[in-house]
């Protein structure tokens, strides 16, 4: 089952990868991650699940030439579009990896900034995901991690998963991993049962511009709902997006919320890793 979610998560991703550029939310949220950890020239920065870049890019350049960024995804097709934007924007100081964030071989404490953006859900065991991130920061660094808030691009998403029952109803419900944790007070219960205590942690409200009604299907096909349009047949979807789009449109939807809540904790300078290696 767990294998399962990282399967779809990586499949998913690897084929939205494609319409991430054209959701600006991805680079905002991913700026404003950085923005929160106050990244100085020459710092070490891990981004866990970093997709297209949305953070790795941002942290690169507030780290400089002296700086080191990685970022490491299961999608490698994520990852191209990444390393692209990379050298088009002369940033020469950061490396994507394929790799799953549960696996990968990195030495305990050798981050000044761990960055997970929209990338937390998807670990099987969360404690345990954000644990193994904690211990990859330095006495002293930081660790930011950020989810979609709640009833994340309504009232769009009820249109879409009402089209999708349509069709198949056995997927309904299937693959939204990011609704595990959208309130403040559970990302902060989840950092503090992983060991990160006292985590900063801000709710900010927000929405996603519906200029047509045909630009929800964007939405759909550079995000998580790609998974769900994955496995019904090419018919199928023609049949919800006409049918979700035409209720956007019935509706006057105009946008679609995007709430999300950021967590940032900071190291004790004197507390050292105990315990093998993550
Ligand atoms: C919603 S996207 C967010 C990407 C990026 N952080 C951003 O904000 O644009 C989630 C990413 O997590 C990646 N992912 C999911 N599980 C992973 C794992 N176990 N190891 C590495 N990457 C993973 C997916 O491939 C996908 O690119």
């Amino acid at each position: 089952m767990a294998e399962d979610i990282k399967a779809a998560a990586a499949a998913a991703y690897a084929a939205a990868a494609d319409h991430f550029d054209a959701l600006p939310f991805w680079e905002r949220f991913g700026r404003r991650t950085v923005d929160r950890l106050g990244l100085r020239p020459g710092e070490r920065v891990l981004d866990a699940c970093c997709g297209t870049g949305a953070s790795a890019l941002p942290a690169a350049r507030r780290v400089g030439p002296h700086g080191t960024v990685l970022g490491v995804d299961l999608s490698e097709p994520a990852l191209a579009l990444a390393r692209a934007k990379a050298r088009e924007r002369g940033l020469s100081n950061v490396e994507f990896r394929v790799a799953d964030v549960e696996r990968v071989d990195l030495a305990p404490e050798h981050f000044d900034a761990v960055v997970c953006v929209f990338g937390v859900f998807f670990l099987p065991d969360m404690v345990a995901g954000v644990r193994r991130l904690w211990r990859l920061v330095r006495p002293g660094g930081r660790l930011a991690v950020t989810v979609w808030g709640p009833r994340l691009f309504e009232p769009a998403t009820g249109e879409f998963w009402a089209a999708v029952g349509a069709e198949r109803p056995d997927l309904v419900g299937g693959f939204h991993p990011w609704t595990r944790v959208t309130e403040p007070a559970a990302l902060a219960d989840l950092f503090t049962r992983a060991g990160a205590a006292a985590p900063a942690v801000v709710a900010e409200a927000g929405t996603h511009p519906l200029a047509d009604p045909g630009d929800w299907w964007t939405v759909v096909l550079g995000t998580g709902y790609r998974a769900t349009v994955a496995r019904l047949d090419p018919e199928a979807v023609a049949r919800v997006r006409a049918a979700t789009v035409a209720r956007v449109e019935a509706r006057a939807i105009r946008e679609v919320e995007t709430n999300v809540v950021y967590a940032v904790a900071g190291k004790p300078s004197g507390a050292r890793h105990i315990g093998p290696r993550p």
